[in-house]
């Protein structure tokens, strides 16, 4: 079970030290750990760096991974993280494809095919968001959006795996109605996108399935399902440390 935090354009120096202090009193980490439920959390750029030094000073197991990533190696992409760099910080991984960045960034399902080729081949879990809008859950259409979303990045997967790559990768459904907006898909949804995956792209696919969108400790108690979620990609509510802890005493 991953259970990521990702705190998107928020925190500062004092307040992760703060997040980690409260995080710090719980002395189960090491088990939960051992038993498979991670805690993951992706600061902005600028904080990667200073978080993995706090958390190795505290000795907290959890994962740090990336908000985002270049689709190039590297090269004249001003403003831009490669893929490289990421791997230096000794990070875990990297969140693609956030509808943000979809939505306000221009990115494109081939983006993030090729964001995620890249990613493997630095050995980076991708944690690939997919997902659709209110206007395409309206339509009916939604299983087309998540299957043309999809096909780019497991072809890619696909590719990397006849490579011998063994990077595990998540598909994380984040319907663009449910983020930010209090309103959670319901498990039956959240169903029906796993058959989906199934169907489509096979069990590999599906097995890793981690739902994002107003999750917090009252809607994370009713989506825990075996065999259907693999843990879930949180915004708002994980920027405070409290409900974190809240939610891994649910699990
Ligand atoms: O990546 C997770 C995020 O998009 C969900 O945001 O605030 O609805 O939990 P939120």
């Amino acid at each position: 079970m991953l259970m990521v935090a990702n705190w998107k354009m928020n925190m500062d120096r004092d307040a992760i030290v703060s997040y980690l202090d409260v995080l710090s009193k719980e002395g189960r980490w090491a088990r939960w750990c051992a038993h498979g439920y991670r805690l993951l959390l992706a600061p902005p750029y600028p904080y990667l760096d200073f978080l993995m030094h706090e958390l190795r000073e505290r000795e907290l197991p959890f994962w740090v991974v990336a908000q985002n990533m270049c689709a190039h190696e590297k090269g004249a992409y001003t403003g831009e993280v490669s893929a490289d760099m990421l791997r230096d910080l000794a990070l875990n991984g990297v969140i693609l494809g956030h509808s943000e960045r979809r939505r306000l960034f221009g990115e494109t399902d081939a983006h993030v095919a090729a964001k995620t080729a890249l990613a493997l081949s630095r050995e980076l879990v991708p944690i690939v968001c997919f997902g659709e809008t209110e206007e395409e859950r309206q339509s009916k259409d939604y299983p087309r959006v998540w299957e043309r979303q999809i096909a780019p990045v497991w072809k890619e997967v696909q590719k990397a795996r006849a490579s011998g790559s063994e990077t595990p990768v998540y598909f994380a459904y984040e319907p663009v109605w449910a983020i930010g907006t209090g309103r959670t898909a319901a498990l039956d949804d959240i169903r029906e996108v796993a058959w989906n995956l199934r169907e489509s792209f096979g069990h590999e696919c599906s097995s890793g399935l981690l739902y994002g969108g107003s999750v917090n400790d009252e809607s994370l108690s009713v989506l825990v399902e075996k065999g259907t979620v693999y843990g879930f990609l949180v915004g708002g509510a994980f920027l405070d440390p409290e409900i974190v802890l809240r939610s891994f005493h649910l699990l």
